[in-house]
């Protein structure tokens, strides 16, 4: 699979890093876009940064030299993850003056499947209609809100909980939390 990571600067870097440690990029085409805000979370919450897996292939925002701004040659998902309710707006409303923004453009149009990760509280309704506006036209929503019936004791433990269900949603076999009325291992 060609797979597009999208980061924002919305809190919760760490799911960005989770996915990525949990992706295989001998398995999958793996791509990463930050967005400038992204730099800033990640340098608040990730201490010593980005961890990037060997393999993933990381492109500049303002550059649409990138195989993902064409509709010729679009990934088969993006995930963006973390969202900002900003950069969730400006998808929403077709914005794509920036590769990772025009990316979004262009798995929508091209009906590849479209992933966000949401990170906000409380939502506006302008948040809330940008989100049905984005469900209408083919994006899956799953919010960062973590679920605790597995008993997570790490922080980590609690974001995986999240960062799996995006992996099963990847199509990305995974075990990275329990599943409901599965042993734990
Ligand atoms: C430490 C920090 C945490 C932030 N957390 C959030 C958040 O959880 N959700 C959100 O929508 N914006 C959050 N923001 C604000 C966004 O970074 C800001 O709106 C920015 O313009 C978004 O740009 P982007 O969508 O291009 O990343 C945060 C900003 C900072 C500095």
């Amino acid at each position: 699979m060609k797979i597009l990571v999208a980061i924002t600067g919305a809190s919760g870097a760490l799911y960005a890093q989770r996915l990525l440690d949990n992706l295989d990029p001998r398995a999958h085409e793996v791509h990463v876009v930050l967005s400038n805000y992204a730099q800033q979370v990640i340098a608040e919450e990730l201490p010593g940064g980005l961890r990037l897996p060997e393999g993933v292939k990381t492109h500049n925002l303002k550059s649409m030299n990138a195989p993902f701004a064409s509709g010729s040659n679009p990934p088969d998902v993006m995930v963006v993850i973390p969202c900002t309710m900003g950069t969730m707006g400006r998808i929403a409303h077709g914005y794509s003056e920036d590769v990772l923004l025009r990316a979004a453009d262009v798995v929508l149009k091209e009906r590849k499947k479209l992933i966000l990760v949401p990170r906000e509280t409380p939502l506006s309704l302008v948040h809330v209609k940008n989100m049905e506006l984005l469900l209408l036209a083919g994006a899956i929503i799953m919010p960062a809100n973590p679920s605790f019936y597995a008993g997570a004791k790490t922080i980590i433990e609690l974001v995986d909980t999240v960062v799996a269900r995006v992996l099963d949603h990847l199509g990305v076999p995974n075990r990275l939390a329990p599943r409901w009325t599965e042993e734990k291992e």
